[in-house]
């Protein structure tokens, strides 16, 4: 049986976090402004703490100490407040404590946290609208722990194979779940009633060219920029090289249509990257 089918069966499968919804009840009404965010916020005293610890760390090197909600979101910006929210309030519920001792969940969420940063800078130099760059590339392999979770074994199994042969982890789990982390994350946003664009961003970030959303591309692009940059998850797998993601018949297929975006563009990201490389780290750190 399909993974999909057999998931379908799982009675108990994660609802959506109550701090989420009401962060995107409040970000997709249209006449809502910085007080209604900090409301939502205020709501969740360990959500507010962290995005303080945040606010006040050197990424944003604010010229004074914020001691609350509503200022930070006039220095931040309402869209980094709402990304924030909207990182922490999914991991918290889906980051379990138990089960996978064999991987190691902090560099995987600095994984996923780096990922959502450079799919929101490539999002907005590919002229992407929309709010959903960040939450798609944060929640990119949610799958994984969807996997884990519920198919402790199998999903065991995939990681130490690729430990053992140095295989690509979506090969070697296409061919034992018969369909990839992207899809069954995406499918879980989808039974969450989240926007389309982030659930396309999510499902097919492994198969971009398949997917007329453009935000597929740019959290493609993201993950393997992330890989390159040295943000990967298990020690054993090989950091990317930007070669060989040029070679890669995905990418190839994304530049023969047209959709692929700039070397200019890759390449900032990839800068950027590696400049702000330390604080991505410690802010992930800090909203574990
Ligand atoms: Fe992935
Ligand atoms: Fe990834």
């Amino acid at each position: 049986m399909n993974i999909l089918d057999q998931l379908k069966d799982i009675v108990e499968l994660p609802t959506i976090p109550t701090t989420l919804v009401r962060v995107l009840r409040v970000v997709q009404s249209e006449d809502t402004d910085a007080k209604d965010l900090a409301k939502v916020v205020y709501v969740d005293q360990a959500l507010a703490a962290k995005i303080l610890k945040v606010a006040n760390s050197a990424l944003y090197s604010l010229p004074r100490k914020v001691n609350d909600i509503e200022r930070a979101v006039a220095l931040l910006g309402f869209n980094e407040v709402r990304d924030l929210s909207l990182s922490i309030s999914v991991f918290d519920s889906l980051y379990l404590p138990t089960g996978g001792a064999y991987w190691n969940r902090a560099k995987f969420w600095e994984h996923c946290f780096v990922v959502a940063y450079l799919t929101r800078e490539l999002a907005r130099n590919m002229g992407l609208e929309g709010g959903n760059a960040f939450s798609a590339g944060l929640l990119h392999d949610l799958g994984k722990l969807i996997q884990d979770r519920y198919f402790p074994i199998v999903f065991r199994q995939i990681i130490e194979r690729v430990d053992a042969e140095q295989l690509r982890f979506i090969d070697i789990e296409t061919a034992l779940f018969g369909t990839d982390h992207g899809v069954i994350g995406g499918y879980l946003l989808g039974l969450w009633n989240l926007p389309d664009e982030l659930v396309a961003g999510v499902s097919n970030h492994h198969h971009p060219v398949e997917e007329p959303e453009k935000i597929a591309t740019a959290v493609y692009c993201a993950n393997e920029m992330a890989h390159i940059g040295g943000f990967s998850v298990l020690p054993s797998e090989p950091d990317g090289v930007l070669e060989e993601f040029y070679a890669s018949p995905t990418t190839v297929a994304l530049q023969e249509a047209g959709r692929l975006p700039s070397e200019t563009i890759l390449a900032n990201s990839l800068v950027k990257l590696e400049e702000n490389a330390e604080e991505l780290s410690a802010q992930a750190a800090m909203l574990l």
